[in-house]
């Protein structure tokens, strides 16, 4: 997913959005310390009168951005994307692909792609028009991969490798 408007600054992937009111970033200020809580990763969030901003770096690694801080900022623009641009839910499916023999299984290793593709299409097929599905690095689930996560309820699945028990999931998105 491309961090369109997401901007690197002093070490820390950073966004400002601007809303009428102060009700909705309060709230997505809300949904995005769910989603910190839940990845083990935390952002700092500004929320004020009319904007929001997200910003996220990673400690451990000196002060420096890491695909850790990638993962959450896709998930931070997933649940304002939810809010702000007619998609009422965003799937994101981990492609991420690691090298033979590395120390962390992988998702696209375990056919992931094919997988979002099949939901991807089985979406468009029951009309679901304002859901989005699409592809993400690494979502730290390896483990459990093929792993998605359903926004704005931050549902976290291991998708089935047959094709068609994927496509039953996209039923679950109505
Ligand atoms: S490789 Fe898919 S969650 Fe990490």
């Amino acid at each position: 997913m491309a961090l369109e408007g997401w901007q690197e600054v002093d070490g820390a992937l950073q966004r400002t959005w601007t809303f009428d009111g102060m009700a909705r970033p309060a709230a997505l200020a809300a949904a995005i310390a769910g989603l910190c809580d839940r990845m083990g990763h935390h952002a700092d969030v500004t929320v004020g009168w009319g904007h929001l901003t997200v910003r996220t770096t990673t400690h451990d690694a000196g002060g420096t951005v890491t695909d850790l801080d990638r993962t959450l900022a896709e998930g931070v623009q997933g649940l304002v994307d939810a809010g702000v641009d007619g998609f009422r839910r965003h799937v994101f499916v981990c492609t991420h692909e690691r090298p033979e023999g590395a120390g962390r299984p992988s998702c696209a290793r375990r056919g992931s792609m094919d997988l979002m593709v099949a939901l991807k299409r089985a979406a468009r097929e029951r009309g679901l028009d304002d859901v989005r599905v699409q592809k993400s690095g690494c979502l730290d689930h390896c483990e459990a991969g093929p792993s998605a996560v359903i926004y704005p309820e931050g549902r976290w699945l291991t998708l089935p490798a047959d094709v068609a028990k994927v496509e039953e999931l996209a039923q679950d998105l109505t």
